[in-house]
């Protein structure tokens, strides 16, 4: 009989058992990302990725050097935001990076304390605590960078009850396409140049009190051709998983070096968005124009039942479904996973998107790796940054 499926539990309570968290993380406040045209991004992610239309600020607004549109799903916040002049130091970061994630917000209690505890252990300010009010209430955020030019935001709304944040108005669209059913960010990850990895790692425990939980080096993840190493951070209740990654050593090009070269430096790889139906959460961004990697071959679906049965789970999907869409699965002791890539959502081959559903598998995909690795070689193949 196949185990009872539980809920993910990552053990973090015993790692942190008696520790004091310095940084108590309420979860993922919101994900700005710096683009050219905000207008047409905010378009793009409406209808095919089935967000919502949720505040705005603008000329309009009375917003005179950038624009910025807010979107939602479920717990999924972004945010879309473009200069309005060629002075907007804004621009600087899209000339360099092309569009990309700029913030990872992460919501807090007290955001000047947030400021004062990373910064007190070496972290480089951002933002000093700015405390930000309307007719609505008030906001307090702080932000401070880490790899790249990436920047996470602390953000205190205790006493909020606006569309966004002060300066945002509720933003009402005649358009509003039906959601996907994404409903949370399960990690984001980064990518960060050679050597950098044990860096990043130290910095997240040091600077943010984050706790590396899982590991891969470069004998696990490789292809014929190339090869990474990824680390796992989180924090102390395990809401906020940020893996890192470096490239390894290979015979061709990887697909983080060649990210990085794209991205003209580290930076956020994809983010993995969850949903408790991945079937339909699939076939609905497919038929909405959304493109994931190529399936893979008909062998590795052979091997499925195999790996599942091997932790003692039973399938509780259709598989000829999840091979229909291209969806992999992966299994460890405590459940499995189901998971898919999009193909970058941008013109530079940069950051994409996961969508993942955990049935009780705290993993990332391990044993996905070497087959999704192949499909994103398959590509790079296709626009020459392979070798
Ligand atoms: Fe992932």
């Amino acid at each position: 009989m196949a185990k009872d499926i539980k809920s993910v539990d990552y053990g973090l309570e015993k790692i942190f058992e008696g520790a004091e968290d310095f940084l108590p993380l309420l979860g993922t406040d919101y994900v700005e990302f710096y683009v050219g045209n905000a207008k047409q991004a905010a378009h793009f992610y409406k209808t095919a990725f089935g967000f919502q239309s949720k505040a705005y600020k603008g000329l309009e607004t009375g917003s005179k050097d950038t624009v910025s549109y807010v979107l939602q799903q479920d717990k999924i916040r972004l945010v879309l935001t473009t200069p309005l002049s060629s002075k907007n130091p804004i621009n600087n970061h899209i000339v360099k990076h092309g569009d990309g994630v700029k913030v990872i917000a992460l919501w807090v209690e007290d955001a000047k304390q947030a400021w004062e505890e990373t910064t007190s252990r070496g972290a480089k300010s951002f933002m000093e605590p700015k405390v930000e009010k309307d007719e609505h209430g008030e906001v307090v955020r702080a932000g401070i960078y880490t790899y790249g030019e990436t920047v996470h935001m602390f953000v205190e709304r205790k006493n909020y009850n606006g569309a966004f944040l002060p300066g945002f108005v509720e933003w009402e669209s005649d358009y509003n396409p039906a959601p996907t059913g994404l409903k949370f960010i399960d990690h984001m990850v980064g990518n960060v140049g050679w050597n950098q990895m044990n860096t990043w790692v130290k910095w997240y425990e040091d600077v943010m009190g984050f706790v590396n939980f899982l590991s891969f080096d470069d004998k696990q993840i490789h292809t014929e051709y190339s090869a990474l190493m990824s680390k796992v951070m989180s924090n102390g209740n395990g809401r906020i998983k940020f893996p890192i990654n470096e490239p390894a050593e290979g015979m061709k090009k990887s697909q983080i070096e060649e990210y990085l070269d794209f991205y003209e430096g580290s930076g956020v790889q994809h983010i993995a968005v969850a949903t408790d139906d991945i079937i339909k959460t699939v076939a609905d961004l497919r038929s909405r124009g959304v493109e994931f990697l190529s399936t893979p071959p008909e062998q590795y679906y052979k091997e499925v039942p195999e790996r599942l049965a091997e932790h003692d789970h039973e399938l509780r999907e259709d598989m000829e479904k999840l091979m229909k869409l291209g969806i992999m699965i992966d299994a460890d002791e405590e459940g499995y996973l189901l998971q898919i890539f999009t193909k970058p959502v941008e013109d530079r081959p940069t950051l994409f998107f996961e969508v993942i559903q955990r049935m009780g598998a705290r993993g990332f995909g391990a044993g996905n790796f070497k087959a999704l690795f192949e499909a994103i070689e398959r590509e790079q193949g296709l626009r020459g940054t392979l070798s």
